[in-house]
Formats: structure tokens, sequence, C-alpha cells
């Protein structure tokens, strides 16, 4: 038996969320929250899959068992089964797999919770034979395997996971971001799971029925973008807070705000943040705020617990992919 492991972070999108996936750019960062995948070959002929997140079962040939998570239980583990059969396959391996997850990357919230899984899969599965992949290869992979449940990805988040650190992405390419000083975040939740693909749809039609508004409102948001990131290279937290104000301002306009995000986004900025907007797809998912203090986004963090959300802070991870 041959072992391995890998672990792939979460993320937040700080600008650009939606957009990107119409070829525009987006500021992400790598959050301190990670995907751990332990993988192992087995004796049977099968791909076994297990996870602290509520979701398990194992595949022969095409046929799935599902072990926990009922009907859901497939749509989720189907990228990571696809992710490993076309390593073994690639690899002409005939070994069944067996893998375990672990996460603390709440799931369907916004936090790239499926991306991180599946780059934390395919590093430990590709680690398991003979010709490790680079990391632009595993990205690669990852997106593929991700696109399986959300057909139009952008690749922003697989990315983001791989390479790590806070980024500029564009159309499969990436530079990193220097952040001035830290950036104080804080990640406010509704607990509504929300499915990606069909928010990604949803903005679809809005760009098909509203075509001149949607290419205005691109060009505002790939605007934001630049400020931002000069705002953020400068240490202008102020600034990135106003703006991140104002890109939620064309989340909204787009239909995918939520009024319990709504909701969130008042209670970060009344107790202090400099901004606040939706992070990820949107429909309930999460926020993210900024603070101008570490006092400040702790102040902001239990403000949101308070009145009965989730909420914690969070640090940008440099690491990205753990292999
Ligand atoms: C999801 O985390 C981000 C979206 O922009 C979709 C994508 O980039 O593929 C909503």
């Amino acid at each position: 038996m041959t072992k391995s492991k890998a672990s792939a972070p979460a993320k937040v999108i700080l600008f650009g969320e939606h957009f990107v996936v119409h070829g525009n750019p987006a500021i992400l960062a790598s959050i301190n929250r990670r995907v751990v995948v332990n993988a192992r070959t087995i004796s049977e002929n099968r791909v076994a899959i297990r996870s602290d997140i509520g979701f398990a079962g194992h595949y022969s040939g095409s046929i799935f068992r599902m072990i926990e998570g009922g009907m859901e239980a497939k749509t989720i583990l189907d990228p990571l089964h696809s992710a490993i059969t076309r390593i073994l396959s690639s690899r002409s391996k005939k070994t069944g797999i067996e893998i375990d997850i672990s996460s603390s990357v709440p799931l369907g919230i916004g936090l790239g919770s499926s991306a991180a899984a599946c780059v934390a899969t395919v590093a430990a599965v590709t680690s398991l034979f003979q010709k490790k992949l680079n990391r632009q290869e595993i990205c690669m992979m990852a997106i593929e395997s991700e696109r399986l449940i959300h057909k139009d990805s952008s690749g922003a988040d697989c990315y983001v996971s791989t390479f790590g650190g806070l980024i500029h992405y564009r159309k499969d390419k990436f530079k990193k971001v220097q952040a001035k000083g830290p950036l104080a975040l804080i990640i406010a939740s509704t607990g509504i799971r929300h499915f990606t693909g069909d928010l990604v749809a949803s903005v679809s039609k809005f760009k098909d029925s509203n075509e001149t508004l949607f290419e205005s409102m691109a060009k505002q948001a790939a605007n934001i973008c630049v400020q931002a990131q000069g705002a953020i290279q400068s240490g202008r937290h102020d600034r990135v807070g106003e703006l991140m104000n104002e890109n939620q301002a064309l989340l909204r306009q787009l239909g995918i705000s939520h009024y319990k995000t709504d909701d969130l986004i008042d209670i970060c900025c009344k107790a202090g943040a400099l901004g606040a907007k939706i992070t990820g797809a949107g429909g309930g998912g999460a926020v993210i705020a900024l603070a101008a203090t570490k006092e400040d986004s702790e102040k902001i963090a239990s403000r949101v617990k308070a009145v009965g959300y989730d909420s914690y802070e969070v640090k940008i991870d440099r690491e990205g992919l753990a292999a």
C-alpha cells in the first residue's frame, strides 16, 4: 500500500466574482482554512471516498454506492471520482484508491470548498505514483473536475487554492498582489448554501436579456478591480472598503444578493467595517468585510455572532497547495 497527503486552502473573492466568468478580472485571496486529503492505494478495485463533512461513498467502475450524504453525495463526490479515474487512466494504473477528506471549510457558502477539495485530491492521488505533476498541471486537472459540477467555472477558485496568496486573476492568468499592511478580514455567513452553477447561469441570463447594461456593469467592475489593486498595494484600506461597497452594489444589481447577506453587510458596516460585500456566488452564502484594525475585526465578528450569524476572522494564506 502506498500513502500520500495533500492540502489546499479555501478562498475569498475580494473583487470581481461573476464578472470573472465573462472574461473580467478578479482579486482573490486564499485563506487559513484547509481541505486535507489522505490518499492510499487499496487492493479492492474501487474508488472509495470518505469525509468528515457528511459525504461518503464508493465507486465500482461508474456505479456509485452512497454511504453517507443522501442524494447530494454523488453530486459532491463525482468531481473527485472523475479526477481520480483520469489520473489512474493517464498512468495506466489498475489499482483501487481510497481517499479521506477532512475539511475546515464550510460547504457551499462561497469559500471555494469544492475547488480546494479538487486541488488537494488531484495532488494527493498523483503523489501516489511516479512522475509528480507540477502546480500548473494539478490546477488544470482540478479545474476540469470542478467543471463537472459548475460547467462555466472561471477557474479562479482552483488557481488561488493551488498557488495561494493574494492574486489578480483573469482568463487562466494570475499575478500575485503584494498588500501593504495586513488586511483585517472577517467572514460572516448566512449559513444558506448555494449552487454556484445555478447562480452563474442566472447571471448569464441577466447578461443575455440586458446586454448593454451588463457591458457597462462589467466595465465598472473591471475599473473597481484596477483601483482596488492600487489601493491594496499602497495600503489605502479606507479606499479598499469603499470599492468593496461599490462592487456589492453591482452584485446586488445582478440579482445574486439575498436579504440575509444585505442584513449581514449592514451589521458589519454599522459595527465599523470599512466595507463589506458578498464573496463568491451569492444567493445566500457568505459576506467578506474589511476592518481598519485587528481590534475592529474582533468587534465586528462578535457583533455578527451576537445577532445569531456565524462569523470568524481570517488571515491570508501564503502557501496554497501543500503536497
Ligand atoms: C465562485 O466562487 C466565483 C464565481 O465567479 C464563479 C467562477 O468564478 O467560476 C461566481
